[in-house]
């Protein structure tokens, strides 16, 4: 079973995935966790390029092909030989995130974007996706502190979108999509995600 957490920034994604993680290993379920982009050696390279908050030039194309750089690595060295292998995967970000930043975000045509997620993933698709939704302003305030990225810096504009473009995406698939309301407490947040896992694995 593969299972994404979106959201937008400081939506707390970071801390619920090793409490979940932690919970199906006590169930005897081998667990991978991993991050995008990142999550192996090449990805975590091509991460810091498209993070430094000295790449102010960066034109949005280059962003999106960067970020399925990334995303493909990960995929074929990662992902699905774990799930091939019959495991569960959490990943902190996936594909929905292209179509929230650089889609939504961006403004770049979403049939376009689709097309290199496709591409990079090789339509390769979480089963369960969760949202963890919360407003902009306390996100990226939570946020202040912590690794603040080139994207962090975008203006509130951008972030307001990313936000629509999710909750977008979740009205288009709720078979695939749960939305966590993540303004509460972690350990509320903790119980609904488990929850929610629990009834599908
Ligand atoms: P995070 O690890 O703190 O969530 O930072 C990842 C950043 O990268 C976050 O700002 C969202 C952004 N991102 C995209 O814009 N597109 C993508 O495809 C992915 C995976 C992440």
């Amino acid at each position: 079973m593969f299972i994404t957490f979106e959201g937008p920034e400081g939506s707390g994604k970071s801390t619920q995935i090793p409490t979940l993680a932690e919970f199906l290993r006590a169930q005897g379920r081998r667990v991978l966790t991993t991050r995008e982009p990142g999550g192996t050696e090449i990805g975590e390279q091509i991460r810091a390029v498209i993070h430094d908050l000295k790449n102010t030039a960066m034109h949005p194309h280059t962003e999106t092909l960067l970020y399925q750089a990334a995303r493909a690595q990960i995929v074929e060295q990662i992902i699905r030989p774990h799930l091939i292998a019959g495991g569960i995967v959490l990943c902190d970000r996936y594909a929905d995130s292209t179509i929230a930043y650089q889609g939504y975000g961006h403004q770049q045509k979403l049939d376009d974007v689709r097309l290199l997620v496709r591409y990079a993933t090789e339509g390769l698709k979480p089963d369960l996706t969760l949202l963890l939704d919360i407003d902009v302003e306390t996100g990226l305030a939570r946020k202040q502190g912590e690794e603040w990225n080139r994207l962090d810096a975008y203006a509130v504009d951008f972030h307001r979108r990313v936000r629509a473009g999710y909750r977008q995406m979740a009205r288009e698939e709720p078979q695939r999509w749960v939305i966590i309301d993540a303004s509460q407490p972690p350990e509320f947040v903790a119980t609904a995600i488990r929850e929610c896992v629990t009834g599908r694995v």
